[in-house]
């Protein structure tokens, strides 16, 4: 399907209240939907925390999730990981009891629980007796509760500075490609300032196209980068609404943030997870240049389909 036809619809829908989730239908259509969204989130969750040197049992650790979604098993397994308190913000409050339910009794497949067992600080029988009590929970709250999670929607960002102060890991999971450059400089500002001596920031990034992104609706004949064609005022048109917004921002960006704030990139890994078919560079805005601090080689812009940046705080 052309994709300006979904763009329109999710223009149309971003007017009415219900347009996230009416939007978000068509996904859970599929009859594996909470299974696999179960084992995305858990995975993606155990990977970045894998790939930090934390140690949960020297002290009580905070995490902090930018970007919660329609799901909280990622806050759910860093409680069971062995984290004190999670803090996870979004700007919307799609969360649903039901639908928590639904995926979290995927938890008792073998396959998971032996994960955990590997990679947390409980011993078995902790393990299997936090996952019993969430299993058994009658409400998000109690679930939240128990966990130590604190789950806010519609946050601002100034509430959050001034409740909190500190976090030992911030991570968000295909979440800041969606957020405009002036708040991700402020995100990043925060970030240094949040993060403790020994903390770790792990964020991963999608830079394609999301209307070239599989689905019912999926454009095939778009490359996935068909968004840098355009300039800010007509992408703006298309996908300037609260379902559609993407930032079309590149790694480079991300890097040239962490520069500014002194945060130390730990780690860059880029990748190209599907079918790499780069615009051709003459189809490339010039306004999209624009957006970065030193001005970037074309081709570098569709390097990565996505990426994810460790980051720490520069002590030196
Ligand atoms: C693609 S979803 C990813 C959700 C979740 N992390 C996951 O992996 O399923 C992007 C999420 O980012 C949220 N978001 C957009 N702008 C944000 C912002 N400035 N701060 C926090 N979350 C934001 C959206 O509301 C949406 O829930």
């Amino acid at each position: 399907m052309h994709w300006k036809i979904k763009a329109t619809l999710q223009k149309i829908l971003s007017f009415s209240n219900l347009g996230d989730v009416l939007n978000h239908i068509p996904s859970t259509l599929n009859s594996n939907y909470h299974k696999n969204v179960f084992k995305y989130q858990f995975f993606e969750c155990v990977r970045k925390f894998d790939q930090i040197s934390l140690n949960l049992k020297a002290k009580p650790r905070t995490a902090l999730e930018i970007g919660t979604g329609y799901s909280i098993i990622a806050p759910i397994i860093l409680f069971l990981l062995g984290f004190d308190k999670i803090l996870t913000i979004d700007i919307t409050n799609d969360i649903s009891f039901r639908t928590f339910k639904k995926q979290f009794k995927e938890i008792t497949t073998n396959e998971y629980i032996s994960f955990l067992e590997v990679n947390s600080i409980h011993d078995q029988k902790t393990l299997n007796e936090k996952i019993n009590f969430v299993l058994a929970s009658h409400t998000l709250k109690d679930v939240l509760d128990y966990c130590k999670i604190e789950y806010k929607p519609n946050y601002l960002i100034e509430d959050i500075a001034k409740k909190h102060s500190s976090f030992d890991y911030i991570y968000s999971q295909v979440v800041f490609e969606h957020i405009p450059p002036n708040k991700l400089k402020l995100i990043f500002t925060k970030m240094k300032e949040w993060l403790t001596d020994d903390g770790y920031a792990v964020h991963t990034i999608n830079f394609i196209d999301h209307f070239a992104n599989p689905g019912v609706f999926q454009d095939k004949n778009i490359s996935e980068f068909n968004f840098l064609r355009f300039n800010n005022k007509k992408w703006n048109f298309w996908s300037g609404n609260n379902i559609a917004y993407t930032n079309r921002l590149s790694y480079l960006y991300y890097l040239e943030l962490c520069e500014e704030n002194n945060l130390k990139v730990v780690d860059f890994t880029g990748e190209n997870y599907r079918k790499h078919s780069p615009l051709d560079l003459s189809l490339i805005h010039e306004e999209i240049l624009l957006e970065y601090k030193k001005r970037p080689k074309k081709e570098d812009l569709q390097k990565f389909q996505r990426g994810t940046i460790l980051l720490k705080k520069n002590l030196s």
